[in-house]
């Protein structure tokens, strides 16, 4: 018979696992493709606004990350300062909607 201790400590593994996982899973290819990190970082606003601010911004916006995504392929016009979000094609090569996905969850979960 498993002990409750046993279970207990299986228990707090997973959990310590999963939010490693979720929190540390950068898309590291595609933001080298994409040259991310030529403009934003993680937390310091630099010639971009940080990912934190951004996910703070957007976190618990209904329908923020469909918007995101789109702007994410086709650019859009600058609204956190002077100088816009240039569109996929401009910083590396087109990106799927999928792609494109995969990276505004990872942006949103800084
Ligand atoms: C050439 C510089 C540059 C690169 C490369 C770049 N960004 Fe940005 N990004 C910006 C700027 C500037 C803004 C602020 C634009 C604005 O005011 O809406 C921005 C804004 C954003 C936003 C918020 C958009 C909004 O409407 O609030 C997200 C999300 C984002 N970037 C994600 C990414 C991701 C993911 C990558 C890599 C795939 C990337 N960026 C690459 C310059 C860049």
């Amino acid at each position: 018979m498993t002990s409750n201790r046993a279970k207990l400590f299986v228990a707090a593994a997973l959990y310590a696992l999963s939010v490693h996982v979720f929190a540390q899973r950068e898309p590291t290819p595609l933001v080298d493709q994409q040259h991310c990190m030529f403009c934003h970082t993680d937390d310091a606003p630099f010639l971009a606004p940080s990912f934190q601010q951004i996910a703070e911004r957007y976190r618990n916006v209904p329908g923020a990350a469909p918007m995101l995504e789109h702007k994410l392929r086709m650019g859009g016009r600058a609204h956190w300062g002077d100088m816009a979000m240039p569109s996929a094609g401009e910083r590396g090569g087109p990106l799927s909607a999928e792609d494109a996905h995969t990276l505004v969850q990872w942006v949103l979960n800084h």
